[in-house]
């Protein structure tokens, strides 16, 4: 059983890494970790900046139907957040993308297969975090293709000084640093999504190249 570190100004939270071995009993191995989390935005925070883009957003479409399509999997906590504050005519459809294995880009993958007929729509993607920028700028590209009348962005965090394209979000929650994130839908290995606020990881909590 590991020991839980006492660091002040941090939380202990478990990981539970499944090898995907299966055992005798039939059940995976799996070993327990903990990590440090420092919190960088609180649930209120989230809550206050997720109120300003909701608000942003409505005056910028008015009472225009608007169809919202989440990047699956990060944007999931986002999306049923900001849509409820939303008082406009609305479709909301998904679309999955995904590049990283622990905390490294690896190969892009976009499957739109559960989009929405978006042609002659205004549709607004949604996404957790505007890294590289080049997740976000490929699904644009992608939904650009599918014919819709106009397309802009919305991402609850974007890390300060990482992007390598031009795409710029219409709508940026939060600034923050170069840090590894996880919570409020982000993710370390598919842990962490349901941490009702936003923290960092520490470097050395991260293994190394393609964890
Ligand atoms: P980009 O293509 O480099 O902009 O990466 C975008 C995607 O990588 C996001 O939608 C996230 O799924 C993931 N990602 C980037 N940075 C982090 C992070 O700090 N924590 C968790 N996921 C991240
Ligand atoms: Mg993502």
């Amino acid at each position: 059983m590991p020991v839980a570190r006492a660091l002040p100004g941090y939380l202990e939270w478990q990981l539970t890494a499944c090898a995907g071995v299966e055992s005798a009993s039939g059940i995976s191995e799996c070993q327990q970790e903990w990590k440090a989390l420092r919190i960088l935005l609180s649930q209120q925070e989230l809550e206050e900046g997720v109120g300003t883009l909701a608000r942003r957003i409505q005056q910028c479409y008015g009472d225009s139907p608007l169809t919202i399509v989440g990047v699956l999997t990060g944007s999931i906590v986002l999306l049923a957040d900001v849509i409820r504050q939303l008082e406009m005519p609305l479709r909301v459809g998904v679309v999955q993308a995904s590049s990283y294995q622990g905390t490294q880009r690896g190969v892009l993958t976009i499957n739109a297969d559960l989009m929405p007929d978006i042609r002659g729509r205004d549709v607004l993607l949604v996404d957790d975090i505007l890294d590289s920028g080049h997740t976000l700028a490929r699904v644009v590209a992608l939904t650009r293709e599918l014919g819709p009348r106009s397309v802009r962005s919305a991402v609850l965090l974007r890390k300060t000084g990482r992007q390598q394209t031009d795409l710029e979000p219409e709508f940026i929650c939060f600034d923050i640093p170069d840090e590894f994130v996880v919570g409020y839908g982000l993710d370390y290995r598919d842990a962490y999504r349901n941490l009702s606020y936003v923290a960092a990881l520490e470097p050395e909590d991260l293994a190394g190249a393609g964890a």
